[in-house]
């Protein structure tokens, strides 16, 4: 049978089972706002400020010079100048940097362990870098020197808040962190690691170690810094961990469509385009924040005396670290810092500088280090010399990849196996075509093929799934399925990850994990019995276990599986349990990943649920009442019940309680984020797959090829299984259309369009 038959009967065949997907929806359709935008560049107000009060940017710069004095006289010196004589006087290089965890060794067996392995438990995803320190120590000047004018203003009688004039003001270079000149060649065929030069105009936009952005102005309590705090009604914002506790408790049903894989590769995606940088003190190190600390960088979550889920009086929170919001270093609110390029990009494969890939790499035939499979002589990653895992000894180890979160559950390592993989087998294949290309080429050429795939896989079945096809549609964000490059690459489109995303939208995920995973051999069948997902946390064992499939078994059960439903709804090993220790006393340390969401929100000035919802184009709610055009009724009880008034919901909690839009997995208003944000990300993505004809573009008989590729047919590349679902983001049902088929089904990549003619 030809491709191209083949091709249409898989189309065909997921169209059908798309439109078959009967789950109660509100909405037919929905009209989004598709321009979300906020830019805190409002020189207007500036220019009136500098002619209503003489406050210009030379007064700014002394006050930065006054503003380092003190720090200097107050002893804390180091903080500032310890990065600053090492990194502002050569300019700060960022080209080549590496992320760094600040993890101590954990305790073997877990049980007993010191309070100083309890903050690294704790701590296990924080990461940060020597760049985010340097951009923190000036930003947070900034800040002070930001809340220093706005005091100076307050009380004077403008039409306008002064806080919105300070963006007109800004810090000279000197204090200025990001020093962006660059030089870029357009006709490198091949990105760079850590996302400069993707945009030729602005070479440092979507870069590691630069800042979100925003869809919405931000909302702290003192318009720059502080968490939003107070209700609307006066007094206190609920406390995240009430809120969790009646709004997302472990109840969760199975989706009757979407199969777990969906999430994992979620995870996966994430860990590709954001990480936030997590203050750090003087060492270098998370601060830690034991309950009541009263260091600024803490927001420690006090916990509610008739909390009897868990024995602890607190869960530790470290606010994120500071940033600019501009390049330019406009005086205003703190922002927040990404330490990955926000492109689709295979960061969480490849590591974010040069220096990381390098250290991936076996520099032999394109290949990237792996160690030996427990089955079937298959690769694994690459064993770390670190030791925050738990379970560890000489033989079972962390494993390493180009992202530091890698441990963080082995479903998730075992995306990055699977990824892993076929790189590999891709630059085996390709030695094979060109024997002539040495191993540079061989590797960046299956890098470029890869992060094509992966691409591909993105916005062709993972997306269209989770905003549904309309919203898919509606966002350009399908891929074209004739044999045409794509024109919408525009420079003017900032790619960077927008702070609504990131730490709200983009974590719906969490609500997909369910508490128990199946291990699946390639014949359909359960190897063992379920692991529990809270045994798979930062434990690398079962990747290490024969018996059962090792990691294998893990990834096919993924796919046999569903996810959690879409419902608010956080299994318990995640709500309760995430990075337990028990301490001798019997008293438990443990992190509850919904609560630390919301308490997210606020530390980064996230607006509430209902300013978003608005701005998406939803019309805004002036009661819990007028919430059930996007929530179900018994929903909006809970929602009423943990909050005092309609504005003062959190974008998360809200968002996740909404029901799915049409052929979605996601709300009404993470859909309007989660579209607007993978809109930004394709067409403002020089080295989006699609696009062409250019220097650094596919031939379109190598974009046809990749455009065959699907999840389905990456894991029947990489492991030992005959049969499949065509689409493996849907459970293998023939109730879905989608039962399985022999994996030869399913188009085959034919990498001869790239032997190089000579
Ligand atoms: C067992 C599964 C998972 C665990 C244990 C987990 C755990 C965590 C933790 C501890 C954080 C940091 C929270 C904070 O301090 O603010 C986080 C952040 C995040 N998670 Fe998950 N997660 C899981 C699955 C997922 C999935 C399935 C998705 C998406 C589909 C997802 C998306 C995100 C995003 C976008 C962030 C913010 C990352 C950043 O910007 O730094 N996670 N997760």
């Amino acid at each position: 049978m030809s491709f191209l038959v083949k091709f249409s009967i898989v189309i065909f065949l997921f169209i059908g089972l798309i439109e078959s997907k009967q789950i109660p929806k509100l909405f037919l359709n929905y009209e989004f706002n598709k321009d979300l935008d906020y830019s805190p560049n409002n020189s207007n107000k500036s220019i009136e400020i500098s002619k209503l009060t003489g406050i210009n940017n030379q007064i700014v710069n002394n006050l930065f010079e006054e503003a380092i004095n003190s720090v200097l006289i107050e002893g804390s010196s180091n903080r500032f100048w310890n990065l600053f004589s090492d990194l502002l006087p050569k300019g700060l290089n960022f080209q080549d940097s590496n992320i760094t965890r600040h993890t101590r060794q954990s305790n073997q067996n877990f049980i007993n362990v010191s309070p100083l392995k309890v903050q690294a438990l704790v701590q296990l995803t924080s990461q940060s870098s020597p760049e985010a320190r340097a951009i923190d120590a000036t930003s947070t000047i900034g800040l002070s020197v930001s809340a220093n004018l706005a005091k100076k203003l307050q009380g004077k009688n403008f039409d306008f808040n002064p806080v919105d004039a300070l963006a007109g003001l800004k810090a000279s270079n000197e204090f200025c962190p990001f020093k962006t000149n660059v030089n870029c060649n357009p006709n490198d065929r091949f990105q760079t690691f850590d996302g400069s030069c993707n945009n030729l105009q602005q070479p440092w936009l979507g870069k590691t170690n630069t800042p979100y952005k925003r869809y919405h102005e931000p909302a702290y309590d003192d318009k720059l810094n502080s968490p939003r705090s107070s209700s609307v009604l006066g007094g206190e914002l609920p406390n995240p961990r009430v809120i969790s506790r009646i709004i997302m408790s472990d109840n969760s049903e199975f989706d009757q469509v979407v199969s777990h894989i969906t999430a994992f590769f979620g995870q996966f995606l994430a860990h590709d385009i954001t990480s936030v940088a997590v203050s750090t003190d003087n060492s270098g190190r998370i601060v830690d924040c034991p309950c009541n600390s009263g260091n600024p960088s803490c927001m420690s979550v006090i916990f509610p005396s008739n909390d009897n889920a868990l024995r602890m009086s607190c869960m530790r929170f470290t606010r994120s670290s500071a940033a600019f919001s501009t390049f330019d270093c406009r005086l205003g609110h703190r922002e927040q810092l990404n330490l990955l390029t926000s492109f689709i990009d295979g960061t969480q494969i490849y590591g974010p500088s040069a220096s990381r890939s390098r250290e991936l790499r076996s520099f032999q035939g394109g290949q990237l280090r792996s160690s030996p499979s427990v089955v079937n002589n298959r690769q694994n990653l690459p064993q770390a010399q670190d030791g925050s895992c738990r379970g560890t000894n000489e033989q079972v180890k962390c494993f390493a990849g180009g992202e530091g979160r890698v441990n963080e559950n082995l479903a998730l390592t075992g995306m990055h196996t699977l990824f892993l993989r076929e790189h590999n087998r891709i630059a085996t294949e390709l030695s094979r075509i060109n024997p002539r290309w040495d191993d540079e080429r061989l590797f960046s050429e299956a890098r470029k093929i890869v992060v094509g795939i992966l691409q591909h896989i993105v916005y062709h079945e993972w997306l269209p799934l989770i905003v549904g096809w309309n919203t898919a549609a509606m966002f350009d964000l399908v891929p074209l399925n004739d044999q045409r490059y794509y024109n919408g690459y525009n420079p003017n489109i900032n790619p960077s990850l927008s702070g609504e995303f990131a730490s709200a939208a983009f974590r719906f995920g969490h609500t997909l994990i369910r508490s128990q995973i199946k291990k699946f051999d390639g014949n359909g069948r359960e190897t063992s019995a379920p692991l529990s997902i809270f045994d798979i946390i930062f434990r690398p064992a079962e990747a290490y276990n024969p018996n059962n499939g090792g990691i294998d078994s893990l990834v096919l059960g993924l796919l046999n599986e569903a996810a959690s439903k879409y419902d608010a709804n956080v299994a318990d090993a995640l709500q309760n349990r995430l990075f337990e220790v028990r301490l001798g006393d019997g008293s438990v340390i443990a992190v509850d990943l919904a609560a630390t969401n919301i308490n997210r929100g606020r530390d980064h000035g996230i607006p509430s649920y209902n300013s978003i919802r608005e701005k998406c184009g939803i019309k805004k709610a002036t009661s819990f009442q007028d919430l059930t055009d996007t929530i179900r009724p018994e929903k909006v009880s809970l929602l009423a019940n943990a909050y005092k008034h309609v504005d003062d919901i959190d974008l998360y909690p809200g968002g996740l309680s909404e029901t799915p839009v049409n052929g979605g997995v996601v709300g009404p208003t993470f859909a309007c984020i989660i579209a607007n944000q993978f809109r930004d990300l394709k067409k403002g993505d020089r080295f989006y797959y699609e696009n062409g004809p250019s220097p650094t573009a596919f031939s379109l008989d190598q974009l046809n090829e990749i455009k065959k590729a699907s999840i389905s047919k990456t894991v029947c590349n990489n492991f030992d299984i005959n049969m499949i679902q065509p689409n493996g983001f849907m459970q293998p049902l023939s109730s879905l259309n989608n039962g399985k088929i022999s994996c030869n089904w399913l188009p085959n990549m034919d990498l001869s369009k790239w032997r190089e003619q000579l």
